[in-house]
């Protein structure tokens, strides 16, 4: 670095915050410099390696220092004080006393000799670079952050409390249950809670993802056709479903067919009929569907289903559209995953821990993963014996921390708050749905449930397409909606506000989406070279795809 400081490591390496305190003693006069608690009367003011007085300066008397020379060695000037190596590595009354680095008994396999173009940087350059860093960080807690399918919600931190209670985060999954009743309480407390919110009778807390318990769904619908005679082939996946649920279907030996919407984006109880048979294992819709779309005929195609021999798997991770309003069972559904992670209390997104726990009707509860949470007369313990169980999904009893949360919101907001974040959430996407419906073409009209999805088809007759919104978006400090997903929709914007946002917020987040749409029309050569105020402008991502720079090297 050639435009540092000349003394910068000298001085700040060393201590800058001490060097700052100088400063201000300094500013009090002189007088005040040499009194506590850095100089006691009667010591020589030079302190040992621990802060201390040095040893030889404990008569009552001693000299205090020579002017200007300070507690931590180091003389007001920068020049080291009398006697102390030119390095200043010596503390005067420490063990290293009169050596230099040069003499310390280094082995020379630890020593470098490929330093030299490692940059030199000063402590508080370094500090300051993490920290100028770290505020590039973007998050829920930061500011809006409206990516569909994700629900970027506001989590409590009094929740994050809650789960850091000694009493849970220092418990063994091995501590005799016994020890653990209370963890184990709050196991069955919230699965209770989440039977109630599905409408179903029995789930098993232990998957650790949305997917996780999709898999662990379609291996209980499998381990009941079994038991009937016959796994069968096939399950059905509607065309606005999200990606994990053929992914699960295809790993539990399935093979997907996929249902088409129709033109008001939802399936239709008559194309379902038209591809049930007596190889469908399973219809498998996510409801609300990625469209953010309620699947209107549920009921009638749920009974279809189920005259064909089927069951019906819905995929619960939107239940932030539903809780407390509608109970998915009561639609006819079988089989369903939550995704604690979104809904009740933890961050999604980010590779973080999840929970995905997984709710069934009272007769597949047989099959649900091992161990189940039983109560006798000695309170509550783990039960093995399930034969006819898909056996373990996940070590131990799931992300336990993660549960944790979940209880403590669900306790915090009751029935009625729960029901009262629905409607928020609902809400809020229908506002901003209302909002940019003039700027941004709507593919499906129909009233939006907890996310809305635009395309880029007005945009595009000016060269503008979704990605160039996206990257515009950052210049406006909002982070982007998801983008290209779902599928069923060309240049697909997804936006899920969330019900912890503000009238202020949305109608910021609106506005900007507004100035784009406007841009597009104005100035679009600008809106392609977008993002302009990030600290990186846009990649070339398939370059960056092909050869990632994943390791720093020095320039040259
Ligand atoms: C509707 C839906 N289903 C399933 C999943 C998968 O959940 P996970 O990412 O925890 O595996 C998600 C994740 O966002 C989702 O939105």
């Amino acid at each position: 670095m050639s435009d540092r400081p000349a003394n910068a490591d000298r001085v700040s390496v060393a201590s800058p915050t001490r060097s700052r305190g100088l400063d201000e003693r300094l500013d009090r006069g002189p007088d005040q410099v040499l009194e506590p608690p850095i100089f006691e009367k009667g010591s020589s003011g030079r302190c040992g390696i621990d802060g201390g007085p040095r040893r030889d300066s404990g008569k009552a008397g001693a000299a205090l220092p020579p002017e200007g020379l300070l507690a931590d060695g180091l003389a007001l000037d920068g020049s080291p004080p009398e006697g102390l190596p030119a390095d200043g590595l010596a503390l005067a009354g420490s063990p290293l006393e009169g050596l230099s680095a040069d003499d310390l008994p280094l082995d020379d396999s630890l020593l470098r000799d490929d330093l030299e173009t490692f940059p030199e940087l000063s402590e508080p350059e370094v500090l300051r670079h993490y920290l100028r860093l770290s505020k590039l960080n973007y998050s829920a807690a930061s500011n809006f952050y409206p990516l569909g399918s994700c629900t970027m919600k506001y989590n409590p931190p009094a929740n994050e409390a809650a789960a850091a209670l000694p009493g849970f985060s220092s418990i063994h999954p091995y501590a005799p249950e016994s020890t653990v009743q209370g963890a184990l309480k709050l196991i069955a407390g919230l699965e209770s809670c989440l039977c109630e919110l599905s409408g179903l009778d029995a789930v098993s807390l232990q998957p650790a993802a949305g997917a996780q318990g999709e898999l662990a769904g379609i291996k209980i619908i499998r381990a009941y056709h079994c038991d009937r005679g016959a796994a069968r082939s096939k399950i059905l996946i509607p065309e606005s479903a999200h990606g994990t649920n053929p992914a699960s279907a295809t790993l539990s030996g399935y093979a997907c067919v996929v249902v088409p919407c129709n033109e008001r984006g939802i399936i239709s109880a008559s194309t379902v009929k038209d591809l049930l048979d007596d190889e469908v294992a399973a219809l498998m819709v996510t409801n609300p569907s990625t469209l953010g779309l309620f699947e209107e005929e549920i009921e009638s195609i749920a009974d279809l289903v189920h005259e064909a021999g089927g069951l019906l798997y819905m995929d619960g991770a939107n239940m932030n559209a539903l809780m407390g309003v509608a109970k998915p069972g009561h639609m006819g559904a079988d089989v369903l995953q939550f995704n604690l992670h979104k809904t009740f209390s933890t961050p999604h997104g980010g590779g973080g821990p999840g929970a995905g726990p997984v709710a069934v009707r009272g007769d597949l509860e047989k099959y649900l993963p091992l161990p189940r949470l039983r109560h006798g007369d000695d309170g509550f313990f783990w039960d093995y014996d399930l034969p006819d169980s898909i056996g373990r999904v996940r070590s131990f009893y799931g992300n336990f921390a993660i549960l944790v949360r979940a209880y403590a919101y669900l306790l915090a907001c009751g029935g009625d708050g729960l029901c009262e974040v629905t409607r928020m959430a609902v809400l809020a996407a229908n506002y901003l749905r209302a909002r940019l419906e003039d700027s941004y073409h709507l593919p499906y009209p129909a009233r939006s449930m907890h996310e809305v999805v635009f395309s880029d088809k007005l945009q595009n007759s000016f060269g503008v397409k979704t990605l160039d919104v996206a990257k515009r978006l950052l210049d406006y400090g909002f982070h982007a909606p998801t983008i290209y997903f779902p599928l069923v929709v060309h240049g697909a914007l997804m936006i899920e506000p969330t019900e912890t946002e503000s009238l202020e917020t949305l109608d910021a987040f609106a506005d900007a989406m507004i100035a784009i749409a406007e841009e597009a029309r104005s100035d679009g050569e600008s809106l392609l070279a977008a993002p302009h105020a990030t600290p990186l402008a846009r990649l070339d991502e398939t370059r960056a795809a092909r050869s990632p720079k994943l390791v720093w090297r020095p320039a040259g």
